[in-house]
């Protein structure tokens, strides 16, 4: 009866932490079920689904899931107590003398520890815990990046205060696999495939890679805008396992003289520290343009020559790095530099096929009916000339006419589950209208540019 009693403001914050403790449990089940999913533990999920008794109501937002939040747990963990946080124990080798079991407790505990997972006691658990391990063998731990393996305060270590702000400064433009795969690229193939033998391969079977088969070092992608090379290089990000710094130009030019030949210094270090490493330079253009053009300034020189000095000695330094950068203009890069991208590939507007690809990418989804049937093949044929980005956003103005029509029907502020989209080809068809390409004319200049200069 105590809760009869109690004020109506206690009575409503208890219910109020209430409802927050059950929709973190939920969260919690539904993170766990898209991760199984993720993994393809279709079975476990469906299992789990029934056991946890989940339905089809939620699901994972886009942009989240467990991975992601560890990995962001980690980084604060690391930045905050400058070591990784410690989830698993390594089991000993040699089993501490078990518990005599009771028959009662061997029954409850036996249907855990399955033949498949290698489930132990941990040395000193209750009877009643179980240890899971998680890694298996050395060869998956090769599989995790080294900037989750390899501690930030080792590399620390008898480093001065300066270096050490450089190397915070630094640590933040490392990116941790995005969930971009090779599939979400679409088209590309030769790009793609230069990419993993640059990549992807040196790192898995580094024993094939020596001599003259010694990796590519750089690799220039360049085109119009909106064609991909951003999203590719997500992709690297995402399916190569390397550590990848993301360096703009604002990490590294720095207003003090002297400081950015230090900050491109330590970014070499860091990346062999972490290696295998991809230093990812998006619109290279900004960082190392040609210095022999007026105006030049004399740190900006210095700061070029620091870059080049530093991808000369890539070779020396232990481990695999790699530089990947992107640009819309690759004739303003100094020529010294594109000497050092070794690879430069042409980075072009999407092909009849790839723009159908795109078109069923954007809109051939669970969300949005079609209405009349819409044929993608006559879609991307009125698109010629189209990139990749032009096209989402004529598939964004198509869904958001039809979302206009809607909004004023519209009641309150709640959203609305499971809404579906009905989009017809007169929508679309304005949208294209309304959209117009905006990289159509850049495509010569780089095609002349790569015939030119271009080795792909
Ligand atoms: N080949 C493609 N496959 C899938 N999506 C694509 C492709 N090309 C472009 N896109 C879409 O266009 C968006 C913009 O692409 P991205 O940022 O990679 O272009 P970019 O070439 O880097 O442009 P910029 O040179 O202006 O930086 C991507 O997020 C993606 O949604
Ligand atoms: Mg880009």
């Amino acid at each position: 009866m105590a809760g009869v009693t109690r004020p109506m403001s206690q009575m409503r914050k208890l219910e109020t932490k209430e409802a927050l403790f059950r929709a973190r449990k939920r969260i919690l089940k539904y993170l766990v079920l898209g991760y199984l999913k993720q993994e393809g533990f279709f079975h476990t999920a469906e299992t789990f689904t029934a056991e946890a008794a989940l339905t089809g109501d939620y699901e994972v937002c886009d942009n989240i899931d467990l991975d992601i939040i560890l990995q962001d747990y980690c980084s604060y963990y690391l930045i905050r107590f400058n070591k990784q946080p410690q989830f698993c124990r390594k089991l000993e080798e040699q089993r501490p003398p078990r518990r005599p079991q009771t028959r009662k407790t061997r029954e409850r505990t036996e249907p855990v520890v399955s033949a498949e997972c290698v489930c132990e006691k941990g040395p000193d658990l209750p009877s009643t815990f179980t240890v899971t391990k998680l890694l298996k063998d050395e060869q998956s731990l090769q599989t995790i990046p080294a900037v989750e393996r390899k501690s930030l305060s080792a590399f620390l270590n008898h480093a001065t205060p300066d270096k050490k702000q450089l190397v915070e400064l630094l640590y933040q433009d490392i990116i941790r696999p995005t969930g971009v795969s090779w599939d979400d690229v679409k088209g590309l193939t030769s790009a793609k495939s230069l990419l993993m033998e640059s990549v992807v391969y040196p790192v898995r079977y580094p024993e094939v890679f020596t001599g003259l088969l010694e990796p590519w070092r750089g690799v220039l992608l360049h085109g119009p805008p909106g064609t991909g090379k951003t999203l590719l290089a997500r992709a690297v990000a995402g399916e190569s396992c390397c550590t990848f710094f993301n360096v703009s130009c604002s990490t590294i030019v720095n207003k003090w003289r002297g400081e950015s030949e230090k900050i491109v210094k330590v970014l070499f270090e860091m990346a062999s520290y972490y290696s295998p490493s991809i230093i990812f330079m998006d619109e290279v253009e900004t960082l190392a343009s040609d210095r022999s053009s007026p105006g030049e300034h004399e740190a900006s020189r210095r700061l070029k020559a620091q870059l080049l000095t530093e991808l000369d000695g890539i070779g020396g330094r232990d481990g695999i790095i790699f530089l990947l950068a992107n640009s819309n203009m690759p004739w303003e890069i100094d020529p010294a530099m594109l000497r050092r991208l070794e690879k430069r590939i042409f980075i072009p507007l999407p092909d009849l096929k790839t723009r159908e690809e795109l078109f069923q990418n954007y809109l051939n989804v669970k969300n949005v009916e079609l209405f009349p049937k819409v044929d993608f093949k006559e879609l991307a044929s009125k698109t010629e000339g189209y990139s990749g980005s032009d096209i989402k956003l004529v598939c964004k103005e198509a869904l958001m006419s039809t979302v206009r029509k809607m909004l004023p029907s519209m009641s309150g502020k709640g959203n609305v589950p499971n809404r579906k989209d009905r989009l017809d080809l007169t929508d679309i068809l304005t949208a294209i209208e309304k959209t117009k390409p905006v990289s159509k004319n850049l495509t010569r200049r780089h095609e002349e540019w790569q015939s030119e200069m271009g080795c792909s």
